[in-house]
């Protein structure tokens, strides 16, 4: 007689995949802090060289010397040594305690051809480097990875980075764990130079930056100074939240650390912000801070939710698709969120703070999990987003351990506008004063 095959063929399959996404997978523990000689350069040399973007066409160079003297110029072209436009900007430098930055340089290029490399080099020395444009229009591709650090695991992080195919680096808070350390800002620079000199890196913050002393210093006077991003040119009047634009998206960075109620400053622009937001110019809307607001893991559990509270309703109305943030060292996919249930009409949250800093993984999960979260686990990585279109997008999620094109995790997204969730009566609240 032949056996009824489905009823024991089903439950195997369900085991399989069971095990596939989760199981047997035996995390490594954390990396040593790397420990770079610090090398002494000509005082006029640039070190710690970085790029963002600075309004349409436009990108902020930044660098640090020694010497505060050199020129905050930049001299760039299309072809390698052939220097056919330059730049002036202006300096910054700060004092921690005992420790007196270098001098830092921060000078806009531009108007810049999109998809396009160009060679540049700083403060009229130094080696030439390259950096290629984000293109106008789809396809492009985002790096995301948060909490990154400097330890081996960083180094790993920013090595499986460097493979992969990409035009911007989201960095959703907590860069280098310098935590009160000022020269720890500076070995970051310099291990980050080699991919945030040739790719934009756009970073909101995190706790790791405020480095706050009572009673005699403000909090993120080194994150504010080193790394200076666009928000004067959105209309931001903090660098901690800003917002900018890149082919087909438009992209708000938040700040988890700085006031959010609904008499906050960063309300207010975030509001006007949103209202900006032209959905046939830009049909998909993203959002990044560093706590996040849907996180199954015990660590940090709850951090979220009173900007959740004060925010989340804004950003629903608006129709943002997706949402990154860092803060639990560990990865989690959700499906589409709203006001804590799965809603057809809501973001997709993915928390992203495994990039390999020098505390370790999170590993301790709420059992059982929360039915809005699809993937999750403790292993440091990092995530890529390709916006095909207007309508889908491809994210991945790309484990340490694994070779660079393995994706642990991937999913396609639809925009939310090509999904018939129009939002019209929830805009109202955008539209009160
Ligand atoms: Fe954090």
């Amino acid at each position: 007689m032949v056996p009824y095959k489905p009823k024991i063929l089903l439950p195997l399959i369900m085991v399989i995949t069971a095990l596939t996404v989760t199981a047997d997978y035996v995390r490594p523990p954390p990396r040593k802090t790397l420990h770079f000689p610090w090398d002494p350069k000509p005082s006029s040399q640039p070190q710690q060289v970085h790029i963002s973007l600075a309004g349409d066409k436009h990108i902020r160079v930044s660098w640090i010397t020694t010497d505060s003297s050199s020129p905050s110029l930049v001299e760039y072209g299309t072809s390698p040594g052939k220097y056919s436009f330059k730049g002036h900007g202006d300096t910054t430098s700060y004092n921690y305690l005992f420790y007196s930055s270098g001098t830092i340089h921060h000078t806009i290029i531009g108007p810049l051809e999109h998809n396009t490399i160009y060679y540049y080099r700083c403060g009229g020395q130094g080696p030439e480097l390259s950096f290629k444009t984000p293109p106008s229009e789809f396809p492009v591709t985002f790096a995301v990875a948060g909490d990154l650090g400097q330890t081996g695991w960083t180094k790993s992080t920013l090595d499986h980075i460097d493979l992969c195919e990409y035009d911007v680096h989201l960095l959703p808070g907590d860069l280098s764990y310098a935590d009160y350390i000022q020269s720890r800002w500076d070995t970051f620079g310099e291990l980050v130079q080699p991919l945030a000199s040739a790719k934009p890196w756009m970073v909101t913050q995190g706790n790791h930056e405020k480095e706050n002393i009572p009673f005699f210093k403000d909090g993120f006077e080194a994150y504010n100074s080193r790394w200076k991003m666009p928000y004067e040119e959105s209309g931001s009047t903090s660098n901690l939240y800003y917002s900018f634009e890149v082919a087909g998206s438009h992209i708000i960075m938040l700040g988890s650390y700085t006031d959010y109620d609904e008499n906050s400053d960063q309300y207010s622009w975030l509001k006007a912000d949103l209202l900006t937001v032209d959905r046939k110019r830009t049909p998909w809307l993203l959002a990044l801070f560093h706590v996040p607001w849907y996180n199954s893991n015990y660590a940090h559990q709850g951090e979220g939710d009173k900007m959740m509270e004060a925010m989340e309703p804004l950003l629903h109305a608006a129709g943002v698709d997706i949402v990154f943030a860092g803060h639990v060292h560990a990865y989690e996919r959700s499906t589409r969120v709203y006001n804590g249930k799965s809603h057809p009409c809501g973001a997709v949250h993915v928390t992203i703070g495994d990039g390999g800093n020098k505390e370790g993984l999170a590993h301790k999960y709420k059992d059982p999990s929360p039915e809005w979260s699809v993937f999750r686990e403790a292993s440091f990585g990092h995530g890529e987003l390709k916006i095909v279109n207007s309508t889908h997008a491809f994210w991945s999620w790309h484990r340490n351990d694994d070779d660079e094109p393995v994706r642990s995790d991937e999913i396609w997204i639809t925009s939310l506008l090509s999904s018939g969730c129009d939002k019209k009566e929830a805009r109202e609240i955008l539209l009160s004063p």
